[in-house]
């Protein structure tokens, strides 16, 4: 982290918003004032005045905020409306016949949805849920590939009031029973497969695994056929997407949910344990996910959009399934690998659709700008206006690229700090407003309480100094729970500062200008590819090998996941020669493969025997980090209850 703050504190340069750009955005100069100034005033009154003017309310809340039970903050509490709603029938008088998504799949075939083909589809799906048996408050579990039926599925359980919780389809059927037993789901709705880097993804066969291992809860599983390949159809359970929605009617009338009915599940690693069902309420998630997409994304009536984030993971919640659609935005979704058939497939989606806003992750920047300026160039990006990266702290050089070979020096970048729990974008520049500086996601939000502060809870002015990211005020788009665990979301969120502050879990320091440098995390999570493992997780997937008998994992920075997993394992027989079995490590690295799932493959193994220890029994991380790194090993390891091990850990002997 040191070296980290070292480099940042360097970087220097400043970008302002290209005046073209600046001219023609929503937010001006003095609007941002005012917002600001506003939120400043009046907290709840602000929030509660756009959740009036943004969202289409069935029955009108008459109170904001209740705080009478913290951290169990809820937003709206008696106000009712409906999601999908808010997001399709809101605009089938004014823009019916505009295109609401543009899908294009990995083998190049493209459909168009209008927002009456995704109102249709919606409600034709969501009257199939009812029919067999899902009820308002019941959860589906979604395993799908990112195909447009996987938003038309998460759009029709809010259209009944059921919740969702999506499971990224690249995670293996052990993580998804995990899941579906944990939500106690109903339903899984999947598809027969679809395709990625070239390689059939068989979801459905995933969700046969995983049911196999025994899933009381559930009852009926949907199968979209996208591929045609051969699956096997338990009668009594699977049935066909559309078979289900053969004989149904084409509306659906929207249920009428609390503000605070949840609208999903979504599972996020932590530094300890199985992952938790973070729980986001309907009213207050979406108003957040409106706001930001209207604030940060300038979204206007002609933009294309296209965030490329999956939707298993909450970017494809907030900007794929429900920010986009709220706003009557036209969006892309792409199947695939962004490699296939070569490094220039997302430039070619972006020159072909005519893509105005553009959202992705560093570690997608770093892949592409390794493999050289010539397949953006071969493309014709003129149409980009707006670019924006999320997930992990982006290097300032892959900044410089995004900004001059991708955007022209003519697109403002948003860098958008925020999490699953915190449901929308927290902290980000207002593109026609903000200076950037590459490598920082600039200031809070209007109405986002966000600061670093020491120890004590103390704001910490000198911006030299880190310390931890926290959130001083409840926002409406805030988790409320972790599913069926509430201690867990007290102990995880508000453990310091006598309860006040949500915390965060990343470590940030502050500049002059008040800008934001996220330097990382302060939990035992790795950020991989922008997306969180927990070392837990990883190491009890090891573990759980016959022939592994303790193991210790760590972050180790990768070039293009920006952090990658290097594991320390202990054997229950004799250490290899010299910490090394590369067999036996590709053994490994393909179990925890197969326990979580691809993107929790370890980078290396070594092997010792066993692993640095206090003498109190606490694992070293620290130094086993250092280690990892190739780092010297400085200072006290007089507490190590076993020094000689260093050698070996260090792979010397
Ligand atoms: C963690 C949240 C939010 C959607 C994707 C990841 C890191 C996220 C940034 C950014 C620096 C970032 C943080 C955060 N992170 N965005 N712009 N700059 N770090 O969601 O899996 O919930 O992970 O991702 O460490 O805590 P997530």
């Amino acid at each position: 982290m040191a070296e980290n703050l070292e480099s940042v504190l360097k970087e220097n340069r400043v970008f302002e918003p290209d005046p073209a750009f600046a001219r023609a955005a929503r937010i001006q100069p003095a609007d941002l004032e005012e917002l600001y100034r506003r939120a400043e005033a009046d907290h709840e009154g602000f929030w509660a005045e756009l959740a009036r003017s943004e969202l289409d309310w069935q029955k009108p809340f008459t109170q904001t905020l209740d705080s009478s039970d913290p951290p169990f903050f809820q937003w709206f509490t008696d106000g009712e409306l409906n999601v999908s709603a808010n997001c399709l029938d809101r605009h089938l008088d004014t823009r019916g016949d505009k295109t609401a998504i543009l899908f294009e799949g990995e083998n190049g075939d493209v459909h168009r949805y209008t927002y009456r083909d995704m109102y249709r589809e919606v409600c034709l799906f969501a009257n199939a849920l009812k029919a067999k048996g899902v009820e308002h408050g019941d959860r589906v579990i979604i395993y799908m590939p990112m195909i447009p039926q996987a938003v038309i599925a998460m759009q029709a359980c809010a259209r009944i009031g059921a919740i969702h919780s999506v499971v990224f389809g690249g995670f293996s059927a052990d993580a998804l029973r995990d899941r579906i037993n944990d939500s106690q789901a109903k339903a899984v709705v999947t598809a027969d497969g679809g395709t990625r880097g070239g390689k059939l993804q068989a979801t459905k066969k995933g969700v046969d695994d995983a049911l196999a291992g025994g899933c009381e809860s559930l009852e009926t599983v949907f199968v979209y056929q996208r591929t045609g390949n051969d699956v096997d159809m338990q009668s009594g359970r699977d049935v066909w997407w559309h078979d289900a929605v053969a004989d149904q009617p084409e509306e659906c009338e929207p249920a009428r949910v609390n503000a605070e009915h949840p609208l999903f599940l979504l599972y996020t690693s932590g530094s300890t344990g199985k992952p938790k069902g973070i729980q986001h309420a309907s009213a207050g998630y979406l108003l957040n996910a409106v706001c930001t997409t209207k604030w940060v994304f300038d979204i206007q009536d002609e933009d294309v959009f296209w965030c490329t984030a999956d939707v298993g993971w909450v970017t494809g919640h907030t900007y794929v399934a429900y920010g986009p659609m709220a706003c009557g935005a036209t969006q892309i979704i792409y199947e695939g690998a962004p490699t296939v058939p070569d490094g220039g497939r997302f430039w070619k989606i972006c020159q072909d659709h005519g893509v105005t806003i553009f959202y992705t992750a560093p570690t997608a920047i770093r892949a592409l700008m390794k493999l050289g300026d010539e397949f953006p160039q071969s493309y014709d990006l003129s149409s980009l206006r707006l670019l924006g990266t999320v997930g992990e702290p982006i290097n300032p050089e892959a900044w410089m690229w995004y900004y001059s070979v991708i955007g022209g020096e003519r697109c403002p970048i948003v860098d958008t700090w925020w999490q699953t729990e915190t449901g929308a974008h927290m902290i980000a520049p207002l593109p026609g407003v903000t200076t950037m500086k590459p490598g920082s996601c600039t200031r809070p939000l209007p109405g986002i309480a966000a600061d670093v502060v020491d120890e004590d809870g103390n704001s910490i002015t000198n911006p030299e100094q880190g310390g931890y990211l926290v959130v001083k005020k409840p926002w409406p788009s805030m988790l409320r729970t972790i599913w069926q665990n509430p201690q867990r979301y007290k102990d995880t969120y508000w453990p310091m500062f006598d309860g006040r502050f949500y915390l965060a879990g990343d470590s940030a320091h502050k500049d002059d200008d008040g800008y934001f440098w996220i330097m990382g995390r302060i939990d035992d999570v790795v950020n991989v590819s922008g997306h969180r493992l927990g070392t837990m997780e990883v190491e009890s997937a090891l573990v759980a090998h016959p022939q592994v008998a303790e193991s210790a994992v760590v972050g180790i920075p990768h070039d293009v996941k920006g952090e990658g997993i290097f594991a320390f394992v202990v054997l229950k027989g004799e250490r290899p020669e010299g910490g090394i079995d590369e067999a036996l490590s590709k053994e490994l690295t393909d179990w925890v493969a197969k326990q979580i799932g691809p993107i929790a493959k370890p980078e290396a193994i070594r092997f010792a025997d066993n692993l640095p220890k206090t003498r109190s029994g606490k694992i070293m991380r620290r130094l086993l980090r250092s280690v990892a790194k190739g780092d010297e090993i400085e200072g006290d390891t007089s507490t190590l209850e076993n020094p000689a091990i260093i050698d070996q850990l260090q792979g010397k002997i």
